[in-house]
């Protein structure tokens, strides 16, 4: 039978760290047991925001891939593939930027927030601002029938099924087909510094790559309750980033739980619970590391070559058919 496509992608603008762990790897080592899995990085929409620094998007494409078979996705399971060298995606994105309007592209909440937060006005990239329609062709290229993404992704998937409804209906096909959004139960892990989203750019996440010593400073640098001074003091659990990530990795649901009230009787320092996460996070990430050390370049080249093939051939299919629909097959 069948298996359901799947398909998810990673901007390489840096390396992988635990949010990316408890946000989407986590599901996608599950997933590539089920479904078709594509797994894609994703440089050429790196470049919608990184265009002038071409080295960092390059170094961390092969970065990226390390990670990913680090954690332990089976590139004979999950088909890993490099964006950019995926001309049928470009294509695409041509023949489909047709169907789309700017307006609805500045109205995409995804795309309106980064907007204004990057301050461009009126001189957006077209580039920047069409990035959501290349998004539509990397979803549409494989079939792809899920898309397990974190719900800032929903309007992207949105914009991409109005685009194939379209696209069916003015040519008269159903060679495109719609996508559906399968949101992780986990929301999104919080950073060190206990105020916002972990993430590479404000530089308060742990890398899965991350040096054993740099795992405990990190941990140790933790946010937790400010009004926690001595031991035995009231401690607060909610916002406490050291109970938050106890929570997402370490098992032992029970003594958790205890840990938990003690705490908020008082009566338990951080130094013994950053002391039990970095414990747990050092066993988490052991294996990782060790796993990417054994990695080697020629490896990682030889299995994105692989998995670019083969979304290749895909790509190619369905860019035959879009094409076909749209009569433009002359010879
Ligand atoms: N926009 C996604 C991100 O920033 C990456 C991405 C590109 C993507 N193409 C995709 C995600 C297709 C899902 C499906 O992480």
């Amino acid at each position: 039978m069948k298996k359901t496509v799947a398909l998810t992608a990673d901007r390489p603008t840096g390396k992988l760290h635990l949010g990316h762990f408890v946000g989407s790897l986590k599901n996608r080592i599950e997933l590539q047991h089920e479904c078709d899995q594509y797994i894609m990085i994703a440089d050429t929409q790196a470049f919608t925001d990184y265009f002038e620094q071409p080295q960092l998007v390059i170094d961390n494409v092969l970065e990226v891939a390390a990670d990913y078979l680090a954690v332990g996705l089976d590139p004979n399971l999950s088909t890993i593939f490099i964006q950019s060298r995926i001309p049928q995606l470009c294509e695409l994105t041509m023949y489909y930027m047709n169907l789309v309007s700017v307006a609805r592209l500045q109205r995409n909440p995804t795309v309106k927030a980064e907007l204004v937060h990057k301050n461009f006005g009126p001189s957006v990239p077209v580039g920047f601002l069409c990035y959501p329609v290349s998004q539509a062709a990397d979803i549409t290229a494989f079939g792809t029938e899920i898309v397990p993404v974190g719900e800032d992704q929903l309007p992207m998937l949105e914009q991409t099924n109005e685009i194939v409804r379209r696209f069916n209906r003015i040519y008269n096909t159903n060679c495109l087909k719609e996508a559906h959004a399968r949101l992780g139960k986990t929301k999104r892990l919080t950073g060190i510094d206990g105020k916002a989203k972990a993430s590479k750019s404000l530089n308060n996440a742990i890398f899965l790559s991350d040096a054993p010593g740099v795992i405990k400073e990190k941990v140790y640098a933790m946010f937790t309750d400010p009004h926690h001074l001595k031991v035995s003091d009231h401690g607060r659990v909610k916002g406490n980033v050291v109970f938050e990530y106890l929570d997402a990795f370490y098992d032992n649901a029970e003594e958790l739980s205890s840990l938990k009230a003690q705490y908020k009787k008082g009566g338990l320092g951080d130094i013994t619970l950053k002391s039990l996460l970095n414990d747990t996070l050092q066993e988490l990430l052991l294996p990782i590391r060790e796993k990417r050390s054994h990695l080697s370049r020629k490896n990682l080249l030889e299995i994105c070559m692989d998995g670019t093939q083969k979304a290749e051939t895909v790509a190619k299919m369905t860019l035959n058919e879009v094409k076909k629909s749209m009569g433009i097959n002359y010879f």
